[in-house]
């Protein structure tokens, strides 16, 4: 069970059908929470480009492992209908999802735990506030990540307990 997932689900507006996206999924354990806690999500944007960028893995896996396990989790049944897989750069997928193709998505909300370095945080910040009615953070104030609260040095931010925000 994911904490950032069962905080991000207690938090989400009812009443309505959901679209969000999920920017770092690694092996997709917060996703995946997140999708069994709320139904009415009916679709989930998986944004991560399994390059592990700044990030050590305490069991050797690579990158690769890593994208494998998800792809095998999110083609189960219980999930593939509702995710959309999107293997690329946080800050492309935000500018694709947004103005590519016209496609003009606006997501209910997007949870953010992709690189955790300031300049990567305030990338993350920039593109996906526009594209996205609320923001999650992970890990904002965590002794080990004070890149996150710094990237959102000056932004206005809920904090919803075990370094979750919510920016809106
Ligand atoms: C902390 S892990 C995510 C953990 C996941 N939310 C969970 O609950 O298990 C960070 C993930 O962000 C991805 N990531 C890091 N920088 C990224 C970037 N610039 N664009 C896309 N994904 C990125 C990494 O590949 C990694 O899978």
């Amino acid at each position: 069970m994911s904490r950032l997932a069962e905080i991000v689900a207690a938090d989400l507006p009812t009443g309505q059908p959901l679209t969000g996206v999920e920017v770092g999924v690694l092996r997709g354990a917060s996703a995946s929470t997140l999708l069994r806690l709320r139904p009415d999500i009916e679709r989930l944007y998986l944004v991560d480009d399994w390059s592990l960028e700044g990030l050590t893995l305490h069991d050797g896996a690579t990158g690769e492992d890593v994208r494998r396990q998800a792809h095998e989790r999110f083609l189960l049944p219980a999930y593939r209908e509702r995710v959309r897989w999107v293997e690329m750069h946080s800050f492309v997928a935000g500018l694709m999802l947004q103005f590519v193709g016209g496609l003009d998505l606006c997501f209910d909300f997007c949870v953010i735990d992709g690189c955790h370095d300031k300049l990567a945080v305030k990338s993350d910040y920039t593109v996906w506030r526009g594209a996205a009615s609320r923001l999650y953070f992970h890990d904002y104030g965590h002794p080990d990540f004070p890149g996150v609260k710094e990237g959102l040095e000056g932004v206005a931010v809920t904090v919803l307990g075990d370094y979750v925000v919510r920016v809106e």
